[in-house]
C-alpha cells in the first residue's frame, strides 16, 4: 500500500472559486478519489492562500480586517468545494499558528544553512499611502510600444516584460500620485546556489517533459536570488529578528501544504515527520496550474531540501481553462464562479464529467465550450449511461422480484462476455486514472456503455415482457436485465471518482451505502431498488440565464 499526501494549488483569499479554478480541483479530486478507492492511504490537503497586499487592500476597501475577510472567504470556498464534491481531508488557512511557527522554523534553518542574505535595493514608494508597491500596483506607459495604462511587469498590448522602473510616467495605481524610488533593505533566498541541487532533483521524472524543458530554459538564462520579504504595512508574517519585514506571501504558501497537513496530523494522530522529514518513503505529490511552475519546481523544493525536508515526489502541472475558445472573460460573460454555476447548472456531476473528458497528462490548455459541454452531457450521461437502468431496471422489479440473476445462471454467450469484458476492463481503468488520462477513461468507457446499449437495442426486452412468454426467474428476459444491470454497477464503480455525487445515487439503487472500492461483484444475485430518475438533462435556458447574470455583473 502506497502512502500519498496530495495537494492542489492554494487558493488565494481574496477572490471567489472560478470554472478555472475548478479544473484544478477537479482533476486532483478524481485522482485522490482513485488512489482511495485502490486502497492507498492518501491525504488530500489544501489551504486558502491568504496573505499580501491584495487581500490586505480588500479588506481595507470592505472596512474589515484582513482577519475577518479571510475567515469569510474561507467559508465561502469551503462550501463551494464541498458543493462541487471536492473531498479535501482537510481544508485550512496559511493565516495559522503552525503555518507561521514552520515558516519561521524553515527560514531559520535556511539562515542556519547559510541561504539567506540581505541587502538594500531600490523600490517604488507611495508617499501619500506610505507604502512600498508591489509590481502590480504600479501602472505606466509600456517602454516598448507606448501603451497606456500598464502594469510594472509586463505589458499586456505587446506582451513585453521588464521592471517597474522602466515603465514611463510611472503612477501608483492606489493614489495616482507618481511614486518616489526609496532604499530598503531586503531578504533574499540565495536561489543561485541551489542550480546544481535543482539540476539533479529534476531527474528523478519528476515533472513531465514540458516542464522538464520549461526548466532547462530558466537554468540556461541563470537562476536569480528570490527575494522573499516585503515591507510594513503587509498581511503576513514578520520574519524573525527583522522588525517591520514580512514573508513575501509566496513563501509561506507552500509552506501552508506542511501547516495544513500538521494540523490534520494532529487532529488524526498521524506521523507529521513521516511525510515530511527528508528520508521520506511516502510520496508527496503537487497539483498545480502551469503559471506557478516556477515557485513549485524551483524556489519550492530548494527551500524544502535546504531546511533538512523532503522534496515532492511528482509535480504534475495542468493548463488554462479557456471558454468558447477564449480566455475567460467578465464582458462576455464567460468568467463564471463555482456560486453561479451552482445556482444555475445546479449539478456538478456535468462540470466534474465534461472536465474528465477532457483531462489529461499534459500541460496543455484545455477549453469549456458551453454547447458541446450540454451536448456531451445529455448525450453521454442520460442519452447512454443512465439509459441503462432506465431501459431495464423496471422488469426485474415487475417480474422477478427485483433479484439479479446470479452469474452461474447465466447462460448466454453473449452475456457472459460483455461480463467478462467489463469486469477485465480494470487494468485499462488503472492505467488510465494513474497516467491522469481522464480523457481516455472516459471515452473507454464510454465505447463499453455504447456497446452495452446496442445489446440492449438488438435484444428488445421490452418485447420479451411483453411476449406471452412465461416470465421465469430464469427467462432471457431476466438474464439480458441482469448482464445490463450487474455491468451498470460496475461501470458506475468506474466512474466514481469522476462523476462520484452521481455514483453515490446509484449505489442507493444496488443497496449500498456508497462505492469505495473497486469490488466488482458479479457473482452475486444481486438486489436492486425501485428505479428513481437519476439525473436531469442540461437546458440550454440555463447556460444561457448563467452567461447573462455573469455579464450582467460587469
Ligand atoms: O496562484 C495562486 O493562486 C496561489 N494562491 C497558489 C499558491 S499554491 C501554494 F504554493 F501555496
Ligand atoms: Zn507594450
Amino acid at each position: 500500500m502506497r502512502k500519498l499526501l496530495v495537494t492542489s494549488a492554494l487558493p488565494y483569499a481574496n477572490g471567489s472559486i472560478h470554472l478555472g479554478h475548478l479544473v484544478e480541483y477537479i482533476q486532483t479530486d478524481i485522482w485522490v478519489r482513485y488512489q482511495k478507492m485502490s486502497g492507498n492511504e492518501t491525504y488530500y490537503i489544501c489551504a486558502d492562500d491568504t496573505h499580501g497586499t491584495p487581500v490586505m487592500l480588500k479588506a481595507e476597501e470592505e472596512k474589515i480586517t484582513p482577519d475577518e475577510l479571510v475567515k469569510r472567504v474561507h467559508q465561502e470556498h469551503d462550501l463551494d468545494f464541498k458543493e462541487f464534491n471536492i473531498n479535501f481531508d482537510h481544508f485550512y488557512s496559511t493565516n495559522s499558528i503552525e503555518n507561521k511557527e514552520l515558516s519561521e522554523s524553515i527560514y531559520n534553518a535556511l539562515n542556519d544553512n547559510d541561504k539567506i542574505l540581505s541587502k538594500e535595493i531600490d523600490q517604488f514608494f507611495d508617499e501619500s499611502k506610505q507604502m512600498f508597491l508591489p509590481d502590480r500596483f504600479i501602472k505606466g506607459i509600456c517602454p516598448k510600444c507606448e501603451a497606456k495604462d500598464q502594469y510594472g511587469d509586463s505589458c499586456e498590448k505587446c506582451g513585453a516584460t521588464y521592471s517597474p522602473t522602466d515603465l514611463k510616467n510611472a503612477y501608483s495605481v492606489l493614489s495616482g500620485t507618481e511614486p518616489i524610488r526609496k532604499k530598503t533593505l531586503h531578504y533574499f533566498f540565495k536561489l543561485s546556489e541551489c542550480t546544481e541541487f535543482l539540476k539533479k532533483w529534476i531527474k528523478n521524472d519528476t515533472l513531465q517533459p514540458e516542464a522538464q524543458n520549461k526548466l532547462k530554459e530558466w537554468f540556461e538564462m541563470g537562476l536569480k536570488d528570490w527575494d522573499i520579504s516585503r515591507d510594513a504595512p503587509y498581511f503576513g508574517f514578520e520574519i524573525p529578528n527583522a522588525p517591520g519585514k514580512y514573508f513575501y506571501v509566496w513563501l509561506d504558501a507552500p509552506i501552508g501544504y506542511m501547516a495544513s497537513f500538521k494540523k490534520f496530523a494532529q487532529m488524526n494522530n498521524l506521523s507529521f515527520d513521516e511525510f515530511w522529514k527528508k528520508e521520506s518513503t511516502t510520496e508527496l505529490i503537487h497539483f498545480i496550474g502551469k503559471d506557478i511552475l516556477y515557485f513549485h519546481a524551483l524556489f519550492w523544493p530548494a527551500t524544502l531540501n535546504y531546511s533538512d525536508h523532503r522534496t515532492p515526489t511528482k509535480i504534475f502541472t495542468h493548463g488554462f481553462l479557456t471558454v468558447n475558445g477564449e480566455k475567460m472573460s467578465k464582458s462576455r460573460g464567460t468568467f463564471i464562479t463555482a456560486r453561479s454555476y451552482l445556482e444555475h447548472i445546479k449539478d456538478p456531476n456535468f462540470l466534474r464529467y465534461y472536465y474528465a473528458t477532457k483531462l489529461n497528462s499534459s500541460m496543455e490548455d484545455l477549453d469549456l465550450n458551453l454547447d458541446d459541454f450540454v451536448a456531451k452531457n445529455n448525450s453521454d450521461l442520460i442519452g447512454k449511461f443512465i439509459n441503462i437502468p432506465s431501459r431495464t431496471s423496471g422488469f426485474v422489479g415487475k417480474f422477478f422480484n427485483h433479484a439479479l440473476m446470479p452469474l452461474t445462471s447465466i447462460k448466454s454467450e453473449e452475456g457472459l462476455m460483455i461480463l467478462k469484458k467489463i469486469k477485465d476492463a480494470k487494468q485499462t481503468v488503472d492505467q488510465h486514472y494513474e497516467a491522469r488520462e481522464f480523457s481516455k477513461l472516459v471515452k473507454f468507457i464510454m465505447q463499453l456503455i455504447e456497446e452495452l446499449n446496442e445489446y440492449i437495442s438488438k435484444t428488445e426486452p421490452w418485447k420479451l415482457a411483453k411476449e406471452d412468454q412465461q416470465l421465469k426467474s430464469d427467462s432471457s428476459l431476466h438474464e439480458i436485465c441482469s448482464v445490463c444491470l450487474k455491468s451498470f454497477r460496475s461501470l458506475s464503480i468506474y466512474l466514481t471518482p469522476i462523476i462520484p455525487n452521481l455514483c453515490e445515487k446509484i449505489a442507493a439503487f444496488y443497496d449500498e451505502e456508497i462505492f469505495n472500492s473497486f469490488n466488482l461483484i458479479q457473482d452475486d444475485a444481486l438486489k436492486i431498488k425501485s428505479y428513481k430518475h437519476l439525473l436531469k438533462r442540461i437546458e440550454q435556458d440555463s447556460i444561457d440565464a448563467m452567461v447573462n447574470s455573469n455579464s450582467a455583473e460587469v
